[in-house]
């Protein structure tokens, strides 16, 4: 076993660096001969190796570096980067090189990201490609694609359920068409998100059939017990996350008799990465991905992907090294990929993955919530307080702003926050779940409880955008001016994400309003999990309608909806304050009303969003002194408002007040 002198740690762990970097210069050499790449190529990994080299080794060494074999180990990372490098094709060394003059690229106002299933919204990969001219119309600039490759039969929890992370779902296409389009979505600007199911496989991996064969080596990829004794232990202090599925954690395996951790599906087994050949070998998997041309990695279910005896196994330490190696590996071997982290926890938790280091872009589920919290109490003070200390991050590093996304809303806001402005956080969860899935006297959301815990009384919500928003009831109850406000909600809280600051990412689906789905129950592999409830078949007869549409002047509800998220998107591209990821919130002195600001390079934004369904009243004197200006003009309806009177926002009306 290594040692590290205690006396002079920092010192010792570069000077070991270093060593085992020459080492491991002639296995190196071998790579470069093997694969005949050219001198300039390899002097860019050189470059890169020599700059992250001693951050990598250490957070290697402090995962793995009491293993017996550690430097064989080190060895294959290493090798495993070089020979990813070799692989890239020119075009995407190319992009790797601007990005790196470039590192705030995804700043941009111009990113507007959205989110499908492919399957679902043009039937495979090689259709996709027609559809790039529906993402231009749209305006979107960042499209992520649901899990797409091979997966176990039966159900697969929509694609999360890994078989092979080389190959396309046949029903999809092939790994050709997957380039393919990734080059006709650059052609067109748009950047590629895919995810990288970094935690688990499906139970019919290869890794898992071998562990299944018997076989020790890879048994010792996955958590796999031969009795109660640790799964109990562990059980002791773990969170259910779908209890629904099972109770507990553990799934017995008849073939093995044995227990193997599963903390999702029963047939998603958790890879086991205080192996260091599980790393090595998911990082084999994560270039092979990345060098189809994507741009960003999801890495779903991040929070769990280490696993310690006596914790939640969440969020742990660990966690956060094994992602930094991750993402060292890719600074030196695919430098222009972004990782997005998936983390639906604490908001305490969600911050400590987003560094440029670790992951430079996060989900925001967050905010995200707590827009739909303020909707239903139509009071923005438990999202001003928590936005007031959380929504800041680190340079280089930006939030993705959602409002739904393929999974259920939960209340993840931190207790402390709800306290401090006098709600009792526990009374409210329970409220917002009466409300969303339409309990609650007076609530205009359709929902539907996901994972409820008979034990906690825990639940998340699942639904669309639109039926908890209030358009399924009002459709239902034909009642205009409950559509009219359901539809006015929405453009809210597109409103918001599209400027608040940080990449706004789409649901596919929410620009038409589409409605819960309720026929997924017909299929069994679907019936078990109501988040399929929002997740519809594309339907594009709604197109014609929106070209035919165009004289009449008659416009239906979905024309309005998707014109409007439409031109709002079109609205953000043209505004540079709406760049980044710096906001200072406005006191608006109004319970219904969030306020705040843009400022980049001399532009400035003022946002002001009514969450009530009553007019509501802001001093114009608080505009012109955070704007300084005396005459303001509203983006979206093309109003001028003087400083000088107050100032009234209709029933959720949002403004984007430029100084005129
Ligand atoms: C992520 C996905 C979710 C999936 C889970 C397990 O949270 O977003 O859909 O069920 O991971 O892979
Ligand atoms: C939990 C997990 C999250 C996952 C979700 C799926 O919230 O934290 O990763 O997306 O469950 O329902």
């Amino acid at each position: 076993m290594i040692r590290s002198n205690v006396n002079n740690g920092q010192n010792d762990i570069e000077f070991k660096a270093d060593l085992t970097l020459r080492r491991l210069q002639p296995r190196l050499e071998e790579v470069w001969r093997d694969t005949q790449i050219t001198d300039a190529k390899r002097r860019g990994f050189d470059a890169r190796l020599q700059q992250h080299w001693r951050p990598l080794f250490s957070l290697l060494f402090e995962l793995y570096g009491s293993r017996y074999d550690f430097f064989y180990h080190v060895e294959q990372v290493l090798l495993t980067a070089a020979r990813a490098w070799a692989d890239r094709s020119d075009e995407l060394c190319k992009i790797d090189h601007h990005r790196l003059n470039e590192p705030d690229w995804f700043q941009s106002e111009k990113i507007v990201g959205g989110a499908l299933y492919v399957d679902l919204f043009s039937e495979n990969l090689s259709k996709m490609r027609d559809h790039v001219g529906y993402f231009k119309k749209l305006g979107l600039t960042y499209l992520h694609l649901m899990p797409l490759f091979a997966v176990r039969p039966g159900d697969s929890d929509g694609g999360y359920a890994i078989s092979n992370y080389r190959s396309i779902d046949p029903q999809l296409g092939t790994v050709e068409d997957l380039r393919a389009l990734s080059r006709a979505l650059r052609d067109a600007g748009i950047v590629l998100v895919l995810d990288f199911v970094i935690n688990h496989t499906a139970d019919d991996h290869e890794w898992a059939q071998l562990a299944q064969a018997g076989k020790r080596e890879y048994q010792e990829f996955y958590y796999i017990f031969p009795d109660r004794t640790f799964p109990e232990q562990y059980e002791r202090t773990l969170r259910e996350i779908f209890p629904r599925v099972r109770r507990g954690n553990f799934t017995w395996h008849d073939g093995m008799e044995k227990w193997v951790w599963t903390t999702f599906n029963n047939f998603q087994w958790d890879l086991n990465y205080s192996n260091p050949a599980v790393f090595r070998a998911m990082l084999d998997e994560m270039f092979f991905i990345a060098n189809t041309g994507v741009d960003i990695l999801r890495l779903d279910a991040v929070a769990f992907v280490w696993k310690k005896m006596g914790t939640s196994c969440e969020n742990l330490p660990e966690a956060h090294t094994l992602i930094q190696a991750f993402n060292r590996m890719v600074r030196i071997a695919a430098p222009g990929v972004l990782f997005k982290s998936e983390a639906i926890v604490h908001p305490d938790e969600i911050i400590k993955y987003i560094s440029p280091y670790e992951c430079q872009i996060s989900y925001n589920p967050t905010l995200m919530a707590l827009l739909w919290e303020s909707l239903a109490t139509r009071k923005v003070s438990l999202l001003v307080q928590t936005l007031r200390h959380r929504f800041r991050l680190p340079k280089n590093t930006a939030w993705v702003n959602y409002l739904r996304c393929h999974d259920d809303i939960g209340w993840t806001f931190d207790d402390g926050d709800a306290q401090a402005i006098g709600v009792n956080p526990y009374d409210h969860r329970q409220f917002l779940n009466d409300f969303y899935s339409g309990q609650f006297p007076g609530s205009f959301a359709r929902g539907v409880p996901f994972q409820e815990n008979v034990d906690t009384g825990d639940m998340r919500i699942s639904g669309t955008m639109a039926s908890l928003a209030g358009l399924e009831q009002a459709v239902e109850e034909e009642d205009e001016m409950k559509k009219e406000m359901a539809i006015r909600r929405m453009l809210l809280l597109h409103g918001v994400t599209l400027s608040i600051g940080g990449i706004p990412l789409l649901y596919v689906g929410e620009e038409w309003g589409e409605l819960n789905d309720y026929d997924f129950v017909k299929d069994p592999a679907k019936a078990g999990d109501t988040r399929w409830i929002h997740r519809p078949k594309m339907k594009w007869e709604y197109l014609d309608e929106l070209d035919s549409r165009i004289d009449s002047g008659n416009c239906s509800i979905r024309t309005r909806i998707f014109r409007s998220i439409q031109k709002l998107i079109a609205l953000r591209k043209e505004v540079p304050a709406l760049a980044g990821q710096d906001m200072e919130l406005i006191s608006t002195q109004n319970e219904h009303v969030l306020g705040y600001m843009r400022i980049r390079n001399g532009h400035r934004l003022i946002v002001l969003a009514n969450f009530s369904d009553t007019p509501q009243i802001i001093a114009g004197n608080k505009l012109r002194t955070t704007g300084l200006g005396r005459f303001f003009h509203d983006l979206i309806q093309g109003r001028t408002y003087p400083t000088s009177d107050m100032l009234t926002l209709d029933p959720y009306q949002i403004v984007w007040l430029e100084r005129a």
